[in-house]
């Protein structure tokens, strides 16, 4: 059997199958393999029209089984739990059959959205985060040891939802957040293509123009992170700048070195594919100075934070399942 787009499989089940994929989920809180018994107990449905939703979930691989232990959750099924609770939200309408863009932590689907124009959702793979190494995110994840999968990637929308709302709302070109959920994140789409594919007539002025954003967001405590010439869209004349996740607070130490990475990196593919050699050293002499004035904090301190946050996000998400298996 192929494997059907996600559209297509959101379509084909009826709200009994949806209802036991939502079951699974939220017993996922206690068992990376949700037993069979437990899920009949459950759902209190006779076994037969459990087995029958379970074949059809099974049939698009929203599930999988596993020999004697029962069944998770696959990526593919947490997406038709997002797209159903994005559509009950009244936020999109349709997806487009196949990803627009599709890399090792994303995939990228066009959508309509109800409040009119053209949306993209962006489904997390993985989390693309900086702070694994924060006490206590391990200690969080470490209770839901069994899926981290699912909240890696989770988190990993959250903060780039966190991030485009900042960064939006300060004016910096950035598509418009519109919606979260789980791990999928709704918005704007950017009607152009990226740098590395443009040919611009005029790479200075484009050049300027990134540099303002990348400050405007750095003012407002955002960097990048991971700007490259695969990071930024060109709608026309003007640059946009996508792909979040990996955002790094401003206010921390160690954020410098991603900031300087970040313009390094494109001044370098600006002298590469168009011999055009933007200065940079007044440009980092200039943060330098803006750094002086900052009272920077230990990134264990801040991300904490921030991880109350997301996880103060998730909690009042909506068709957030998790309270429903306690
Ligand atoms: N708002 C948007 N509007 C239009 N296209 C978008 C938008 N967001 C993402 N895309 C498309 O999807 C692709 C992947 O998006 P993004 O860079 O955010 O994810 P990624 O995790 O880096 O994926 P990849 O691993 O493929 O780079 C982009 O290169 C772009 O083609
Ligand atoms: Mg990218």
């Amino acid at each position: 059997m192929s494997i059907k787009d996600i559209a297509a499989a959101y379509e084909s089940l009826s709200k009994r199958d949806l209802r036991v994929l939502m079951v699974i989920e939220a017993l996922h809180r206690y068992h990376e393999y949700v037993p069979l018994e437990r899920l009949l107990r459950w759902l209190k449905e006779n076994e037969d029209s459990t087995l029958k939703s379970i074949r059809q979930l099974n049939k698009y691989a929203l599930v999988s089984r596993s020999g004697g232990l029962g069944y998770r959750l696959t990526f593919r099924g947490y997406d038709v739990l997002a797209i159903h609770a994005l559509a009950k939200m009244g936020i999109i309408e349709s997806l487009s059959p196949s990803p627009i863009g599709s890399g090792k932590e994303s995939d990228v689907y066009a959508t309509q959205l109800i409040a009119g124009g053209r949306g993209v959702v962006k489904f997390h793979r993985l989390g693309r985060i900086s702070f694994r190494n924060v006490r206590k995110y391990r200690l969080w994840l470490g209770e839901r040891r069994h899926v981290s999968w699912l909240y890696e990637s989770r988190i990993s929308a959250h903060m780039e939802y966190v991030a485009l709302v900042g960064t939006y709302k300060a004016g910096v070109p950035v598509p418009q957040p519109i919606a979260v959920n789980r791990h999928a994140v709704v918005m704007s789409y950017i009607d152009g293509e990226k740098l590395a594919d443009a040919n611009l007539s005029d790479p200075a002025t484009a050049w300027e123009q990134i540099m303002n954003a990348v400050k405007t967001a750095f003012e407002a405590g955002y960097i990048h992170g991971d700007l490259s010439e695969f990071n930024i869209i060109m709608a026309g004349d003007k640059p946009y700048l996508i792909d979040w996740p990996q955002w790094v607070p401003t206010k921390i130490i160690g954020s410098m070195e991603k900031l300087i990475n970040d313009i390094k990196n494109l001044a370098f593919f600006f002298a590469r594919k168009y011999d055009y050699r933007p200065n940079i050293d007044p440009i980092i002499e200039e943060y330098r100075k803006m750094y002086g004035e900052i009272h920077l904090e230990k990134p264990d301190a801040t991300y904490s934070k921030l991880l109350d946050e997301l996880m103060h996000m998730i909690r009042n998400e909506s068709g957030n399942n998790e309270d429903a298996a306690s």
